[in-house]
């Protein structure tokens, strides 16, 4: 071959970019990884430079509006339009090579984003996952119960170590095969929201693994979960584009599946509750867009700085039946109107158990006060949370929640 010939071939071969071969991958992970990461980067040649076509809306969510569309070449996508796409596209895209390097990339589908005035901005795209594929809430259930015993343990898996929030059954798309295209993992890896869904994948819900049949991880999935446990903090980083927190989290939650078993570390996220508690405000989980000021040991809500919402929430604890004491310290420099309400949030029946609204009155400008709320936790599975909704009348503060 002439040396031009030779150029001309390694040229097309660059362009035509075939897919990395993994006849021989030197080991599973590896190999997963840089097909995951040849996908992405292939999605986003597909849709940069290119205005999308037949863009469909398909729903106009309260944390998204999503629209089906797709590329000049024909490729079928999904575009979301959500608050943080560059986020939204990296903790799905966490989660895609995570899956790949088990060997479950089909499981998920590649992300990126792209920024045009058609889509009004930035916004996330993804792959569309086919006509084949419903919804799993819309999806007739009888698809569902055809998910495969394999299928769910590898997501209850991805799921624990990505700590997903908002795995319900609306979040996956499910075909009359059962197969499986999870999406959605806006709420994961810390980024925290108001509800707290146990995976769907997890024992004892609805698309659960028999922990029965579970005695060891498949041999795949042990070893990701150990590669995840050893790594240093900066190579997790790299791996899987996180941020130092995102890190951290997926490392401690590969640590758990190690020294207790993949059901064991399920079981012990939601950790049995116990009195007598002490939860300083700052350790509590805090809307992370809402404008809350976390200082020192308190959370603080400031008007026209901070959003109404929970100022704190959380931390979802089992609860033995019984009376309890939950006494709230809260302060307020200039007190005004309704100033807040006090609540225990069952995340299991999703009940307030209890509730009282504070207004004004019960406060003095500057002043620490402690503020007592008893509930009565009935029998049964609960998770429970000790909520503060702010109204934004006046500026708030929260430093302990006690449980006695
Ligand atoms: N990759 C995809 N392929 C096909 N359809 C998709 C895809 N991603 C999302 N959808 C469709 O869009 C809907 C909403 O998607 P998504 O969950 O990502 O947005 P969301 O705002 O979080 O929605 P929700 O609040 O309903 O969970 C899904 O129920 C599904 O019908
Ligand atoms: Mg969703």
């Amino acid at each position: 071959m002439t040396r031009v010939r030779l150029l001309a071939a390694l040229l097309l071969t660059t362009l035509a970019a075939p897919a990395p071969s993994l006849a021989r991958p030197k080991d599973l992970a590896q190999a997963g990884h840089i097909r995951a990461r040849w996908e992405v980067r292939q999605l986003r040649r597909a849709v940069r430079n290119t205005a999308l076509q037949d863009l469909q809306a398909i729903k106009n969510g309260c944390t998204a509006s999503v629209l089906a569309g797709r590329t000049a070449q024909g490729r079928a996508v999904v575009v979301r339009k959500v608050a943080d796409p560059e986020c939204a596209s990296r903790l799905h895209n966490a989660f895609f090579i995570l899956a790949h390097q088990i060997g479950a990339g089909d499981l998920v589908l590649p992300a990126t984003t792209v920024s045009s005035g058609q889509l009004g901005g930035t916004a996330m795209v993804t792959a569309h996952a086919g006509s084949a594929f419903q919804p799993g809430n819309r999806a007739p259930a009888d698809w569902l119960t055809r998910v495969a015993e394999e299928v769910r343990i590898k997501a209850a898996l991805l799921d624990l170590l990505t700590a997903q929030q908002d795995r319900i059954s609306k979040n996956l798309m499910v075909s009359a095969r059962g197969e499986v295209r999870l999406i959605d993992h806006d709420f994961s890896l810390g980024h925290v929201h108001e509800w707290n869904h146990p995976s769907l994948f997890f024992p004892g819900r609805k698309l659960g693994y028999d922990p029965a049949s579970l005695h060891d991880l498949p041999g795949p999935l042990r070893q990701l979960t150990t590669a995840i446990a050893t790594a240093d903090t900066a190579e997790l980083m790299r791996r899987y584009g996180l941020d130092r927190a995102e890190a951290r989290l997926m490392r401690a939650r590969a640590q758990d599946v190690q020294r207790l078993g993949l059901t064991g570390a399920i079981s012990a996220l939601r950790s049995t509750g116990q009195r007598p508690l002490l939860l300083l405000a700052s350790a509590m989980s805090v809307h992370s867009r809402a404008g809350y000021l976390r200082t020192g040991d308190t959370v603080k809500a400031i008007p026209g700085q901070s959003q109404p919402n929970h100022l704190v929430f959380g931390p979802y604890l089992r609860y033995a039946p019984g009376r309890y004491s939950i006494r709230f310290e809260l302060r307020s420099a200039t007190p005004a109107g309704r100033m807040a309400t006090l609540e225990v949030n069952d995340a299991v029946s999703r009940r307030v158990l209890a509730s009282r609204t504070l207004s004004a009155a019960d406060f003095a400008a500057g002043q620490w006060r402690e503020f007592e709320l008893p509930v009565d936790v009935p029998a049964g599975d609960n998770a429970l949370e000790f909520r503060v909704a702010w109204h934004g009348s006046a500026d708030l503060e929260v430093a302990k929640i006690r449980v006695r």
